[in-house]
């Protein structure tokens, strides 16, 4: 992963303004003026992360998002694309401003390497502070992004599921370690998983404030979500009483089809099955199937890095204005939390 450079009609719209009216702040003074980067005798503009917090706090924008989101990617099915989009996703917020921890849980390390993060052997991961209670701020490590970090998966989580049970507390240890975060204010928190209903899991599903389950247009996996449905209504009723989260569990579920191909009839037929089955968790932007996401992840690149006007990129931040609401319309749609039945 590169550090992101921002041009100025990117620039300006991570601000949410039009260009040109962010020109004329420039000219009048009101902000501070592009960085520069001279190649040959061509003088280019350029932008940075840090920017986009330093240009809203000059202009007395609110923060994005109000109260930090964890968020959690999560299919008993796999390889329906959990660590090629969360990690693409974790980063696209991250170019938007906002701060972002992501969170691979999986010993193969997955979301860590589509993010282009090669774990060291013996480096750290959630096991430390799961099992080892080591400070969870001290396992988190900084990205090429600068509003993006880390805690990398590691081999050594293949073999947590057998020291869990002996933990007090195990099915909360992760809720308890994400509250003790202080090293920085993130505002999104991104867990991509593995297809299992294991501890580990079910500690990610009660740390949770959402879930983003990516769901391919086949029918087999139907199965996959019905089975995760019911497991979610179970947990529901034995642990809603022992979180303080008003009314259950999660606030909020999001189904999103993945792999999505426009030319073929069982792509449309189990769409259609899902719109009547999973209306409330649907979301209405589904991820295409695209070549250019497996080239990414094979790149270790985050599609937004790889090839960013790419119809899969654009569809990812798609998917990340409608779960967060960052467009007017389709907020409402996901406003009041589903029950899961
Ligand atoms: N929209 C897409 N278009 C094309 N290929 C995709 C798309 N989404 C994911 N893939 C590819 O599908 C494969 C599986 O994706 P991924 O590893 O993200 O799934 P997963 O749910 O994390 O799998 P697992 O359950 O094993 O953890 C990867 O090779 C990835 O590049
Ligand atoms: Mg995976």
């Amino acid at each position: 992963m590169e550090e992101k450079r921002y041009s100025t009609k990117e620039f300006a719209q991570a601000l949410g303004i039009s260009k040109n009216h962010l020109l004329k702040l420039e000219s009048e003074g009101k902000v501070p003026p592009a960085q520069r980067l001279k190649r040959g005798k061509i003088e280019h503009r350029y932008y940075t992360v840090q920017d986009i917090l330093h240009y809203r706090n000059i202009l007395g924008m609110p923060p994005i998002l109000e109260e930090r989101r964890v968020q959690l990617f999560l299919n008993f099915k796999g390889g329906t694309g959990k660590s090629t989009i969360s990690a693409s996703y974790a980063y696209g917020i991250a170019e938007l401003g906002i701060n972002v921890l992501a969170i691979d849980l999986d010993a193969q390390e997955h979301m860590s390497k589509c993010l282009g993060f090669e774990p060291k052997r013996g480096g750290p991961s959630i096991y430390d502070v799961l099992i080892d209670d080591k400070d969870i701020n001290e396992v988190i490590l900084p990205t090429k992004m600068a509003t993006l970090d880390i805690i990398p998966g590691n081999l050594r989580l293949s073999v947590i599921e057998g020291r869990l049970p002996n933990k007090e507390m195990r099915e909360f240890l992760l809720t308890s370690a994400l509250k003790r975060i202080k090293c920085k204010d993130y505002k999104v928190i991104v867990i991509d998983s593995l297809p299992n209903i294991t501890l580990l899991n079910k500690n990610a599903i009660l740390a949770a404030d959402d879930l983003l389950i990516p769901v391919l247009p086949d029918f087999l996996s139907f199965d996959g979500l019905g089975l995760l449905v019911e497991e979610l209504g179970r947990l529901e009723k034995a642990y809603a009483l022992y979180t303080n989260r008003q009314g259950g569990l999660l606030d909020h579920i999001y189904v999103f089809i993945n792999q999505y191909r426009s030319n073929e009839i069982l792509s449309k037929e189990s769409k259609g099955a899902l719109e009547e089955l999973y209306a409330k968790y649907l979301c209405e932007t589904y991820i295409p199937y695209n070549t250019k996401i497996a080239q990414s992840t094979a790149a270790g690149k985050p599609i937004f890095q790889y090839n960013r006007s790419c119809t899969a990129a654009k569809h990812i931040r798609a998917l990340i204005e409608e779960v967060l609401g960052l467009t007017a319309g389709k907020k409402q749609k996901h406003q009041r939390r589903p029950k899961v039945e």
